[in-house]
This record gives C-alpha cells, sequence and structure tokens, in this order.
C-alpha cells in the first residue's frame, strides 16, 4: 500500500449538477479533494464543495478576452495546486494539449457509455435508438482526443424496453458515483498504477472488481 495514503491531492474540475462530486466527497477514504473548479460561476455543484469546506474557484467566460485565456487560467490553477490527479466530473469543456502535456497520464474523466462505444455527448438518446442491450459507464485518462484514453475501469447496466433517457441516465449514473470513488481510492493507495501504455491491478483489486461487477483492462 502507497505510504502517501490521505496525501493524494486532486481537484476536481465541473460545470454542473455536480452529483459525481458528492459522490467523491462522500467516499473520500484516500483521496483528498483540495479544490472543486468550475468554469461555470452558477454550477450547483459549487455549493456542494462549500457545503464541505472545500476550497472553490470558478471562472466567467465574461471576465477573460478569449476562450483560450480563461481555459489556461484553469490549467495555470490546477498547476499551482500541485494535485496528484485532476479529475473531471462532468466538466464541459475540450482539455487543451497544453493541459494535457502540463499532467501527463494525470487527468482522469468519468463518460457515461461503454468507450470506445458512444463517445461525445446524448449517450442515453443514443443507445435507446439504436436499440443496445447494454449501456455503462466508462472511468478514463483523459488524452488529446474525445473520450479516446486509456480506459481503466467500466460499470455496465442492462437496457430495458422501457427504459427512456431519463430512467438510463438514472440508472448509469448510479454505477458512475460507485465506480468513481471506487478508482482514486485505490488510484491512492497504489492499487491501480496508471503507466504510460496500460493500467495495472493488483491481483487483490482484480477480484473485488469482478465482485463489483467492474470489467477493468485484463
Ligand atoms: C455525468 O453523466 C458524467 O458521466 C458526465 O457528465 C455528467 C455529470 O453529472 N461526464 P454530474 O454533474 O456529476 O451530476
Amino acid at each position: 500500500m502507497n505510504s502517501n495514503v490521505n496525501n493524494y491531492k486532486i481537484v476536481v474540475l465541473i460545470s454542473g449538477r455536480g452529483s459525481n462530486l458528492a459522490a467523491l466527497i462522500k467516499d473520500s477514504k484516500y483521496f483528498k479533494i483540495i479544490e472543486v473548479l468550475s468554469n461555470k460561476p452558477e454550477a450547483t455543484g459549487l455549493q456542494l464543495a462549500k457545503n464541505s469546506a472545500i476550497p472553490t474557484k470558478s471562472y466567467r467566460r465574461s471576465d477573460f478576452q478569449s476562450l483560450a485565456q480563461m481555459k489556461s487560467a484553469i490549467k495555470d490553477r490546477c498547476f499551482e495546486l500541485e494535485p496528484d490527479l485532476v479529475v473531471l466530473a462532468g466538466f464541459m469543456q475540450i482539455i487543451e494539449p497544453d493541459f494535457i502535456a502540463a499532467f501527463p497520464n494525470r487527468i482522469l474523466n468519468i463518460h457515461p457509455s461503454l468507450l470506445p462505444a458512444y463517445p461525445g455527448l446524448d449517450t442515453h438518446a443514443r443507445v435507446l435508438a439504436a436499440q443496445e442491450k447494454k449501456h455503462g459507464c466508462s472511468v478514463h485518462v483523459v488524452d488529446t482526443g474525445i473520450d479516446t484514453g486509456k480506459i481503466i475501469a467500466q460499470a455496465a447496466v442492462d437496457v430495458a424496453a422501457k427504459d427512456t433517457e431519463e430512467t438510463l441516465a438514472a440508472k448509469v449514473l448510479a454505477r458512475e458515483h460507485q465506480i468513481y470513488p471506487w478508482v482514486l481510492n485505490n488510484l491512492a493507495i497504489g492499487e491501480i498504477r496508471l503507466l504510460d501504455k496500460q493500467v495495472v491491478f493488483s491481483d487483490s483489486l482484480k477480484q473485488q472488481a469482478k465482485q463489483l461487477g467492474f470489467n477493468i483492462p485484463i
């Protein structure tokens, strides 16, 4: 087990509701959320952080001359905070290559589909339209593509004939709230290691993943 337990620092980036942030706050056993940043000052998730005495910072587009400058300010703040990981939780802004280069292999995202299927937006509607039998969520490393980085872990749900976009979204979200803290806690204690080309799980964690119904790369 990693000796830096509880010293594992993450910065969470959000844009809206913040239900994943809430799950991370609730289940932050081995990591510490040192700050929450939002590109939307009105993001309701900011209040969740404040309620838990987590520092927040928000960025308003109109305060910057360009979107690029605003993105740069967010990147600079992350750099300043020296986190172990930058964690995207419903952060609706493309991460530019210079941001990724500043945190190689250290920016994570959760996406509501079983990647590589259905990258991008409106995944639940697209899954229903395609009459898929399975859907789910993926925790992955962020690279310069859209939802194309290395997959760390996935959780699948069944798509029922009577599912609507809302019911499907709720089912997937419930699994998101389990898998994201699980991944982050296990990264913090070294049970998951992110290498350049692969993600390595300890043998005991592979067993646990099976029990929890999480799919991991083998
Ligand atoms: C989630 O569905 C997540 O998969 C996607 O954005 C949504 C964020 O929801 N990246 P919330 O703000 O965490 O409630």
